[in-house]
């Protein structure tokens, strides 16, 4: 890998994340529609778990280089401070979603159980877009024509042990 192509690769991500947003979409149709939603829910969970969860840390390295290493305006560090503190929430957010859904497992006949399911993938499902296309819009222009050859190395670096995961 060279040059700029690191940022691609956790670009890259981010449009993928923007596909798999179907699946919080589908379970929350499927939640009242549908007899088995377990195949659901458990592509939502690997969906977060092995690729939202990495992306967010990918682009919490990012954020921190460019933070650390480039002069930044005032509307430019508030916005990547505003970008982490909302991977922070999308987090809470699911790990909420993950409580419901626990508690709907041992509960499949509870309405209002599965109501606070369809509530909380419904909250997730509002917050993703707006928030990646924050992030195309600053986030990732900013990185590519700020961070020098030296930066990008260390964020390749930093994230090496991911990449693979990722794809
Ligand atoms: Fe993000």
């Amino acid at each position: 890998m060279n040059g700029k192509e690191i940022i691609d690769v956790i670009y890259g991500m981010n449009t993928g994340g923007k596909e798999k947003m179907f699946f919080l979409k589908t379970l929350t149709i499927d939640l009242l529609d549908k007899e088995d939603v377990w195949d659901d829910i458990d592509n939502l969970r690997e969906f977060f778990n092995k690729q939202l969860i990495v992306h967010f840390r990918n682009e919490g390295i990012m954020i921190n280089i460019m933070e650390r290493e480039l002069a930044l305006t005032t509307e430019e560090k508030g916005i990547l401070s505003e970008i982490l503190a909302e991977h922070a929430v999308i987090i809470k957010e699911y790990e909420e979603l993950n409580k419901f859904i626990e508690k709907y497992k041992n509960n499949p006949q509870d309405r209002h159980i599965r109501e606070s399911v369809i509530d909380a993938a419904h909250k997730i499902f509002g917050l993703l877009p707006p928030h990646a296309a924050k992030e195309d819009k600053y986030l990732y222009p900013l990185a590519k024509e700020k961070l020098s050859d030296k930066h990008l190395k260390e964020l390749e670096e930093k994230i090496a042990g991911y990449k693979f995961e990722n794809k």
